[in-house]
């Protein structure tokens, strides 16, 4: 399933003696920056005369195209809005790129420069990975199964930067993270025909096997024997069976950190059946997974000197004669029993048997990532995943790294009273709370109970994991949300 591969380099050449098809160029609000001008001067003044005549504000991914350019030699410029230069930011700079990219790959064009844009908020190390990352997002389409293409990776993108900087390491982690957001970009698009437990544990042990990663897929007799009756009991009703992958990667040093990903390749509700319009974007129900698994392939590629332990879930949610119902018991693998009230309420049954395995393990630190509940969205929109853990400093450093990612998340509280809802007549606790409000709270509640108190996070990414409609910078469908936190908290990882 490898992604299209494009080539993303760099180079000190003087931008206007770059030769490519297309030259894309920053502009922040106000006046230009001095090597700007220099480049300017080189155009005869153009972006000036465009700037003072107000055709261009430079707002955020506002787009002018000029053609065939005189004084340089790309054969087009695009300039791109930065917005103002003391609001930049590595998110800033990723959707500025991303949408002056997606903007050329309408048509097949072989190669793309982009000038990494200096500015004092933001280090050039992180100016150049939001542009190599966000021209890379751009550069990738949704349309997987399209017979006619819409969207044309070119061939080569390019960084340009001044004479004396040395990104060729950064350059590389933009590459190897570009190359992730892509795979899970396209893992989650895939059509849940072609893209079912069986199928997805068969690519993650290929990719992973790959790039140098332990991988084991338990498939549903060595589930059953191993006492992950939750995963087993909500792929019942479907005819493709659970599987669990689970990757193991050794870099070194101390401790271990868990990726923990919801993996329900579509969610039909089960029995609880959703309605046509609640079902209709459920193959995005493993963008957890998807995240998990994209970043462990990264981190590994980077040979980051950490130890990761990544677990996958795989079931799809159906009903059937077969289908877990609701007041059936499920045993989990940390021995809970766990009441079934409604089966929609599956992400976190089949996470209780995966976090329960991964605190088995005696990792020292666990973060969870789910599109767990819609509540998320009623409380965050579609931008923000909702954070829960047992573990302030944790949490701390999880929301460190997203917010240096560029991504954002917003932490929930976890008050011991959220827990009476989880309460049940029959079993140690129920899957689905008597209440609906606070229900993404309840979720983490939920999933607390199996962590066996190892600092964890919980990352519920319901919203920001899927785009209904495209934007600026975002094409629609799945988003590799969180992908780009996770490969950054390797990093705060290895660096603590
Ligand atoms: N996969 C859904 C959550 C979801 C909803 C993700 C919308 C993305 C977009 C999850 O399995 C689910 O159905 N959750 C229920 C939980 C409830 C039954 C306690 C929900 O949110 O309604
Ligand atoms: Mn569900
Ligand atoms: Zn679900």
């Amino acid at each position: 399933m490898s992604a299209v591969p494009v080539r993303l380099s760099s180079t000190t050449t003087d931008p206007s003696q770059v030769e490519a098809d297309w030259l894309v160029v920053g502009i922040f609000e106000g006046s230009l920056t001095p090597a700007l001008s220099a480049f300017d001067a080189k155009l005869g003044g153009a972006i000036a005369k465009i700037r003072e005549a107000g055709d261009f504000q430079a707002k955020p991914n506002e787009l002018l195209a000029i053609h065939s350019p005189t004084g340089i030699k790309a054969k087009r410029l695009l300039l791109v809005g930065l917005a103002k230069s003391e609001e930049a930011s590595r998110a800033s700079l990723h959707d500025a790129a991303s949408s002056a990219v997606r903007r050329i790959t309408g048509r097949k064009v072989t190669r793309v420069a982009l000038l990494v844009p200096e500015t004092p908020r933001v280090t050039f190390e992180q100016s150049v990975l939001a542009f190599g990352v966000g021209a890379r997002q751009g550069s990738h389409g949704p349309g997987v199964r399209k017979t006619e293409p819409s969207r044309f990776s070119p061939d080569e993108i390019i960084l340009v930067v001044p004479a004396g900087r040395n990104v060729e390491a950064t350059v590389n982690r933009a590459a190897i993270e570009g190359d992730a957001l892509t795979l899970a970009r396209t893992l989650v698009n895939s059509p849940p025909c072609d893209l079912y437990p069986e199928t997805f544990a068969a690519q993650i042990a290929e990719i992973a096997r790959g790039s140098g990663i332990d991988v084991e897929i338990w498939d549903e007799r060595r589930l059953e024997a191993e006492g992950m009756g939750a995963i087993v009991g909500i792929a019942q009703g479907s005819t493709r069976p659970a599987r669990l992958a689970i990757l193991r990667y050794n870099g070194g040093g101390s401790g271990t950190l868990a990726y923990v990903g919801k993996g329900v390749t579509f969610d039909s509700g089960g029995l609880s059946l959703k309605t046509n319009d609640q079902m209709l974007d459920m193959k995005c129900d493993m963008a957890g997974a998807a995240a998990a698994f994209a970043a462990t392939v990264a981190i590994a590629r980077l040979k980051l000197p950490i130890n990761l332990l990544t677990v996958m879930p795989l079931v799809e949610n159906m009903p059937s004669g077969y289908a877990v119902k609701l007041g059936d018991v499920l045993k989990s693998r940390n021995g809970k029993t766990i009441e079934i009230l409604n089966t929609d309420a599956e992400g976190r049954v089949i996470l209780a048997d995966a976090l329960a395995y991964a605190a088995e393990q005696k990792v020292s630190h666990i973060v969870d990532l789910a599109t767990l509940t819609g509540a998320v969205m009623i409380a965050l929109g579609t931008e923000i995943a909702g954070l829960m853990s047992n573990d302030d400093g944790w949490a701390g450093k999880v929301l460190g790294a997203i917010r240096q990612s560029g991504e954002r998340a917003w932490q929930l509280p976890m008050d011991r009273d959220f827990e009476e809802a989880l309460k049940s007549n029959v079993a140690d606790c129920k899957n689905a709370p008597g209440v609906r409000y606070g229900g993404s709270i309840t979720g983490g509640k939920f999933l607390e109970q199996f962590v066996n108190k190892i600092p964890w996070v919980h990352l519920d990414i319901a919203g920001p994991a899927w785009a209904e409609k495209e934007s600026a910078a975002k094409d629609a469908g799945g988003t590799g949300a969180y992908v780009r936190s996770l490969i950054e908290l390797a990093h705060v990882y290895a660096a603590r």
